[in-house]
């Protein structure tokens, strides 16, 4: 477990990590456990462009949807505090994130990332919604190429597998210094 000190005022939680990994899930356990608002940017990215982003990939291709990834970004940085924000997979790589919070990695190993979203109810759905979990080898090979720009990005490092969602969210409390 990695922890990093650094002078952080703006009191956000921002978690990065891989697609299906529980950001949301960590970001609402957290949310309740400490009586913060939680975000999620996939959600603000929709609301601002007034669509889904399956159809944002599909009709204004990825850059348009980084692109409006550092929207939000710049938007949390100058707007928002105080706040747990979940981010998609690749909101890592925005280049003020240290500036909007703490930065909370989550990490699981692919193939269990794979196993739980397919183990999942709404598997089907879940896997329709992400155009980068479409190739499982395509996915696999984004994992390992992000592993370590996460963890470089990352105040602290969490492995997620085999504790429960409340635990998670108390260790991050715990390492933050969240009471
Ligand atoms: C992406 C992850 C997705 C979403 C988009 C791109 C990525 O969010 O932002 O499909 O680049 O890893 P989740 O991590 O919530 O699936």
């Amino acid at each position: 477990m990695k922890v990093r000190k650094r002078k952080k005022s703006k009191g956000n939680i921002v978690l990065i990590g891989f697609m299906g990994v529980g950001k949301g899930r960590t970001a609402r356990m957290l949310a309740e456990q400490t009586g913060k608002f939680a975000v999620d940017c996939d959600d603000l990215i929709e609301s601002f462009a007034n669509s889904k982003v399956k159809k944002i990939f599909a009709e204004s291709g990825e850059p348009h949807f980084r692109k409006l990834e550092r929207k939000i970004a710049s938007w949390l940085e100058k707007q928002v505090h105080n706040t747990i924000i979940s981010t998609g997979g690749g909101f890592y790589n925005v280049p003020n994130i240290r500036k909007i919070g703490t930065v909370v990695y989550l990490h699981s190993d692919f193939d269990k990332i794979v196993k739980a979203i397919k183990n999942h109810p709404n598997a089907k759905k879940k896997i329709k919604k992400r155009p980068l979990l479409q190739d499982l080898n395509a996915a696999k090979a984004l994992f390992e190429e992000r592993l370590p720009l996460y963890r470089e990005v990352a105040d602290i490092e969490i492995t997620i597998s085999g504790k429960s969602i409340e635990k998670i969210a108390k260790t991050i409390c715990k390492k933050a210094g969240i009471k």
